[in-house]
């Protein structure tokens, strides 16, 4: 591979979708661009949301983090999206409307990729429209952990108590003490060395973290893009 290979990183959210090309340090070389997450969030309107995002923009390559369970580009699940997803192959159907390479994961899997020391057990856990989590060990990836969707208290799921449905329900108070339980519970479950809390609802976080749960920016959501393509 040349030294000028460019990365397009996309990240599907439930409220928008962003992309940005990275160089092949996986250092940014435009800016983030964000469009609303079409609704319905089917795949072709999405499909043509990310190609408009990508107009304009010179890459060889592309990187997707989509929000379920992806397995070869082919996406298994969609909580927050629509049901018309399931079963449906993103990687392929995308690299034909694109003409390039494209990867597709999950998008904590993707976010955790950019924001982890690959060090020891590392937890990466995305506060948004959903919950998303990814495990990390030395490194590698444990791909498509589903936090989000496992019990956690009063019989209501992680992503029940901890979306942005529950963060609007509940308010920012509660919502913070519940994420300290929740923090409280994974450190009992992973004994992780470090626990990364990111997405887009991190700006509400105001209690005080212990110094091995770290708060990372938006914008490690995309930088993952790069590692897709290492190996
Ligand atoms: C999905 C996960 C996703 C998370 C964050 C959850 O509802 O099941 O796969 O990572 O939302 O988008």
């Amino acid at each position: 591979m040349s030294n000028h290979i460019q990365t397009l990183a996309v990240d599907i959210g439930g409220s928008g979708i962003k992309a940005m090309v990275l160089d092949e340090g996986g250092n940014p070389l435009t800016e983030r661009d964000r469009l609303n997450t079409p609704n319905p969030a089917k795949p072709e309107p999405i499909i043509d949301t990310i190609l408009q995002l990508s107009t304009g923009k010179e890459f060889d390559r592309v990187s997707v983090g989509f929000p379920g369970v992806v397995k070869e580009g082919v996406i298994y699940t969609a909580a927050n999206l629509d049901p018309d997803w399931l079963h449906f192959d993103l990687a392929g159907t995308l690299a034909e409307r694109l003409e390039k390479p494209v990867r597709v994961i999950n998008d904590a899997d993707m976010q955790g990729l950019g924001a982890i020391a690959g060090q020891g057990v590392e937890l990466m856990i995305t506060l948004g429209t959903g919950l998303g989590s990814a495990l990390f060990v030395n490194g590698k990836l444990v791909p498509n952990l589903e936090m989000g969707h496992q019990e956690f208290r009063k019989g209501e799921t992680y992503e029940q108590q901890l979306g942005r449905a529950a963060l609007d329900a509940a308010g920012k108070k509660k919502w913070n003490e519940r994420l300290l339980r929740a923090i409280a519970a994974w450190e009992r479950l992973f004994n992780y060395d470090t626990l990364y809390i990111g997405g887009g609802n991190t700006k509400f976080v105001t209690v005080e973290l212990l110094p091995n749960v770290k708060v990372v920016p938006n914008i490690s959501g995309l930088l993952g893009g790069i590692a897709l393509w290492r190996e």
